[in-house]
């Protein structure tokens, strides 16, 4: 792991990540837009055939667990060793694998779904593109991503965890338009993005996209 980013990325959610678990704990009980999403998202890859979904960035595995119980065949890859050890303790008859999505150790044409929930914020522009084109190579065809992150266009640095503790994190807000420019470039299919809180506190966005032409999207929207 050579470059600085990935393990001060690393390293900062190694620091924090209890406090981090506890930050989202409830979580998606209060985010109807999320869940909603999240359903689509499940509803996209049985339509397609079902099949193994990555949960790449996974955290504490929250979302992983909400998948599997939407009857998702999900699992976990997170870069922190701490994180994946609490998504284990939480989760233990999920799987849960350490790893990086600028180069995932699956297969090409594995994964029915990719799933990339406020994860990517944590990559500096310059390196979005190949982390695209890793996803777009485990995809089957037509396979089905799920992207969120926060809106802007602002970098914002951290030295300190929710516990207080010295970290040292980017955070990237990205405009909708741009994430939805690189995912094209990378060969997927934009079926549909919703920004949550538009010009409000800290607004989200989700964009749904295929691997394959437009022309072989489903009409669940993804
Ligand atoms: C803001 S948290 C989001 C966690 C979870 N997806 C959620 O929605 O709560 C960002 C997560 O992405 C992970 N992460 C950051 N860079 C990564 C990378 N290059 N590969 C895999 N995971 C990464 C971090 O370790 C952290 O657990």
């Amino acid at each position: 792991m050579s470059d600085a980013w990935l393990s001060d990325t690393r390293r900062s959610y190694d620091e924090d990540a209890p406090g981090y678990a506890q930050k989202v704990d409830g979580l998606l009980a209060e985010q109807p837009y999320l869940r909603g999403c999240l359903a689509l998202f499940a509803e996209t890859v049985q339509r397609n055939g079902g099949g193994p979904v990555a949960d790449v960035g996974c955290g504490p595995g929250y979302v992983t667990r909400h998948l599997h119980d939407l009857g998702v065949d999900a699992f976990g890859i997170d870069l922190s060793p701490e994180m994946i050890a609490i998504a284990k303790r939480d989760h233990p008859d999920l799987r849960f694998e350490v790893g990086t999505m600028t180069d995932l150790a699956l297969e090409t044409g594995s994964v029915a779904g990719v799933l990339a929930f406020w994860s990517v914020v944590h990559v500096p522009d310059h390196a979005v593109p190949g982390v695209f084109a890793e996803f777009r190579r485990v995809l089957r065809p037509r396979g089905a991503l799920l992207v969120g992150f926060h809106v802007g266009d602002d970098v914002e640095h951290s030295s300190e965890a929710y516990t207080g503790r010295p970290v040292s994190i980017d955070t990237y807000r990205r405009h909708p338009a741009v994430v939805e420019g690189w995912l094209r470039d990378a060969g997927f299919a934009i079926g549909a993005t919703l920004v949550m809180r538009p010009g409000g506190d800290r607004p989200g966005a989700v964009v749904f996209a295929t691997s394959g032409p437009a022309s072989a999207q489903t009409d669940a929207g993804a």
